[in-house]
């Protein structure tokens, strides 16, 4: 019988952090505790599924509750943390970057020096056991021209008040390695898509959009550039980090899979105009669409808007074996699959005062309100 190691997971209520978990529990190998504040971005339902297991136990908490981290650490006597809870949405941190510093900068240092109170008092064993994997991202180090790719070996140049909070919270997972020796791991990973993304965020925001008849908001002329990973994939390579990363040090993570903002946009109106033509949608019959690109509109730019991502993720693939699984297309597809059969999950998400706080904070996005 496997010996299961016990996790803490922060943010596991969210995007990744949902996908992460199930990835854990159903390896078999792990007992996780979520630590998630549930904010805006989580939903408690999308783990619901896991309530009755023994391989799982939910906590509605906050990583900057210093009292509640430690007594976490002492309950469950972990191995490891992964640390995924954060501010994640470049556009909420330029119109309000508070709660960015508040849980990515400050809510790391806390869960830290939680974690290293905690690690001090191991034992040597349990000490050579214990890691703390922080997941962190590619917008740390700025933005790409034309060419060229991010490394591990690529200096920080944060742009977004998102991006800087990040690259703090990295500085400080390396310094507690460098200065307190904590057997720290940092990831810095591409842009993810697949299931359980909150709507606000481009690919889900644009089914979303499309299939309730409202207008495909690009930003700019639509040429930047991302590089689009399968979250599973994602969730693989950190896994793989946690096991079998070299402590102290980062692995990048992508999938070699760059596209543009407007190609991508309209590879998500072909897919549903295939899956779920326009016609053939209730709200939609009236409106004489044939395509789904008919809805794209050009609007305002996102004020310091990074112009291209690409990750060269050989070092993870040499040193650790990790390869992506899920093609583009395919991807893409199971994605948008996801979002047409979980309606339920998706009115959750954007319930509530999602609609409101858009139409309220995304000044920059004139056209697009203009024409509602
Ligand atoms: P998300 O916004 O979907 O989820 C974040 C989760 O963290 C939510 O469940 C939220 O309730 C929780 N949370 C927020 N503040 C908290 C706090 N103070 N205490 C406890 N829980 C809190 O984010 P995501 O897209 O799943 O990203 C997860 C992590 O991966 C983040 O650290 C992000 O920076 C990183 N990342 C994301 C991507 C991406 O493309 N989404 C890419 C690379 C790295
Ligand atoms: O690169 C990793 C990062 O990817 C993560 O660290 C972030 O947490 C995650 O949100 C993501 O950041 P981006 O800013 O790249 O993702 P977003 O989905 O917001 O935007 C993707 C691209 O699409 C970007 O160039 C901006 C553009 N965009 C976005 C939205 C929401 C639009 O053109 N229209 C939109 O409505």
């Amino acid at each position: 019988m496997i010996n299961k190691k016990t996790v803490i997971v922060t943010g596991g209520s969210g995007f990744i952090g949902t996908n992460m978990v199930r990835l854990l529990v159903d390896s078999g190998e792990y007992r996780v505790v979520n630590l998630d504040a549930l904010t805006y971005a989580a939903n408690a339902a999308s783990l619901a599924d896991l309530d009755q297991s023994q391989d799982y136990v939910f906590v509605n908490g906050n990583i900057t509750d210093s009292e509640l981290v430690a007594s976490l650490f002492e309950k469950y006597q972990p191995a490891g943390v992964f640390h995924l809870a954060a501010e994640s949405h470049v556009d909420r941190s330029i119109i309000s970057p508070e709660d960015f510093i508040q849980t990515n900068v400050v809510g790391t240092y806390r869960l830290l020096e939680a974690t290293r109170a905690y690690y001090a008092n191991l034992s040597d064993e349990k000490k050579r056991e214990f890691r703390f994997l922080h997941v962190s991202t590619d917008e740390v180090f700025g933005s790409l021209g034309a060419e060229g790719y991010f490394t591990e070996e690529t200096p920080y140049s944060p742009n977004s008040p998102y991006a800087a909070s990040k690259a703090s919270s990295d500085h400080f997972v390396r310094a507690y390695h460098h200065t307190y020796g904590l057997p720290t791991i940092i990831t810095n990973c591409s842009n993810n898509y697949g299931p359980y993304q909150f709507p606000e965020k481009m690919i889900p925001l644009m089914i979303m959009n499309a299939l309730s008849g409202k207008p495909l908001p690009v930003y700019g002329d639509g040429s930047n550039v991302r590089d689009w990973i399968y979250v599973e994939d994602h969730c693989k390579a950190v896994k793989l980090a946690f096991e079998n990363g070299v402590l102290g040090e980062e692995y990048a993570i992508g999938a070699n899979n760059e596209q543009n903002n407007i190609n991508l946009v309209n590879q998500i109106c072909r897919i549903l105009d295939d899956v779920a033509p326009p016609v053939e949608v209730s709200q939609l019959r009236e409106r004489g669409l044939e395509s789904y690109a008919e809805l794209i509109q050009f609007v305002t730019d996102r004020p310091g808007h990074d112009r291209r991502y690409a990750i060269n993720s050989a070092k993870i693939t040499s040193q650790l074996g990790w390869q992506p699984e899920v093609g583009f297309e395919a991807g893409l597809r199971r994605t948008i699959d996801w979002y047409l059969s979980n309606s339920k999950w998706v009115d959750q998400a954007s319930g509530g005062s999602f609609g409101e706080w858009m139409r309220k904070n995304y000044a920059w996005r004139a056209a697009e309100s203009e024409s509602k």
